[in-house]
Parts: structure tokens; C-alpha cells; sequence
């Protein structure tokens, strides 16, 4: 199945010059997207993942069905301010600006096994945070998941974990 022909390539948004790769036409397609979460569930499946980390937002639409699928827990890396109770943050650099994510602090049991997911690696700051933040509180972070790797901003160099893709876009 051609994935990428239901991804939408959106020039100028949020900002001018950045072409937003638009996930919208895949989850709006049954075929599609399931094919995508069976897949990507089929590689994640081999680091034999306890918990999957989705990174909000549009993580969370790419973790949850696939934890759903290899019957792992499901856990939420927020942005600042939106979670409840005790929290660890983490600040990182975006493609476009700078942001802080927090997870709760009881979230993960040390040495668990961890793959932190999300919708798509570009500069790799969001994951590489998300990493960071997850071994402060002992995650073992066996690797992380997009279904869109922008390979030429080099963010899998800033990954210190096994990164898995479903589509490349060289440009
Ligand atoms: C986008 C995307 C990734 C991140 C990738 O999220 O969903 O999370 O940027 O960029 P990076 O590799 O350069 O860090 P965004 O912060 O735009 O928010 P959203 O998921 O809430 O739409
Ligand atoms: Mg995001």
C-alpha cells in the first residue's frame, strides 16, 4: 500500500518555508491507516515494549493504537501545565520555536521498557526530550516510533535509541 499517498504535504504552515506534512488524509482512511498501525506495530513489537510514550499531540494518535494492538500500557508526555499531580519537565528546541514537555512523575516503574512514539521525527528535539525525560525517571528506553521521518534534518542523529520509521521525506 502507497502510505504517502494520504499524506498531505501543506507548504507554509505553521510558518513560512515549512511545508507541513499533514497525517489527517491517513487517519481518515481506514485501510490506510490501519496497514500504518499494523505495520509500525510489527517493528515496535520487536523491543518488546511494557509501555508506549505518546508525545501530545498528535503522539498520542499515533501511540494509542498501537499500545491498543501490542497490549502495552499507554502513557502521556504532555506539554507544560496539563497534567495532574507531580510532574518532571523537560524544555526542548522545536522546528519552529521552543516548548516543554512534563510526565508524571509515577508514571513509569524504573527499568521498565519503554518506546516513546510519535507522529513524525523532524529536527528530533521533541523525541530526543521525550528520551531524556524518560530516563530521568528510569525508563529503559528500547527506542522510538514515527510514522514520518523528515530525513534531511538529520533528527535521528540526535536520537540516542534505536529509531524506527514507516515513511522518509528526503525534502
Ligand atoms: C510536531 C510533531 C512532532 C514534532 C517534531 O509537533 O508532531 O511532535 O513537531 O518536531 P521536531 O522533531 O523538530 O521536534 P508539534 O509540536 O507541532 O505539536 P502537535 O503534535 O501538538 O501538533
Ligand atoms: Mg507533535
Amino acid at each position: 500500500m502507497d502510505l504517502k499517498s494520504h499524506i498531505r504535504g501543506i507548504p507554509d504552515f505553521p510558518k513560512p518555508g515549512i511545508l507541513f506534512y499533514d497525517i489527517s488524509p491517513l487517519l481518515a482512511h481506514p485501510q490506510a491507516w490501519r496497514h500504518a498501525v499494523e505495520t509500525m506495530a510489527a517493528s515496535v513489537k520487536e523491543w518488546q515494549p511494557d509501555i508506549l510514550v505518546g508525545i501530545e499531540s498528535r503522539g498520542f494518535l499515533a501511540a494509542a493504537p498501537l499500545a491498543y494492538v501490542l497490549d502495552c500500557g499507554f502513557v502521556m508526555c504532555r506539554k507544560r501545565g496539563k497534567l495532574p499531580g507531580e510532574t518532571i519537565g523537560h524544555l526542548y528546541e522545536l522546528e519552529y520555536g521552543s516548548d516543554a514537555i512534563e510526565i508524571q512523575a509515577d508514571a513509569i516503574k524504573p527499568g521498565q521498557r519503554v518506546v516513546v512514539v510519535d507522529d513524525l521525527l523532524a529536527t528530533g528535539g521533541t523525541m530526543a526530550a521525550a528520551i531524556q525525560l524518560l530516563r530521568r525517571v528510569g525508563a529503559d528506553v528500547r527506542g522510538a516510533a514515527c510514522f514520518i521521518e523528515l530525513t534531511f534534518l538529520g533528527g535521528r542523529d540526535k536520537i540516542d535509541a534505536p529509531v524506527t520509521s514507516l515513511m522518509q521525506y528526503d525534502s
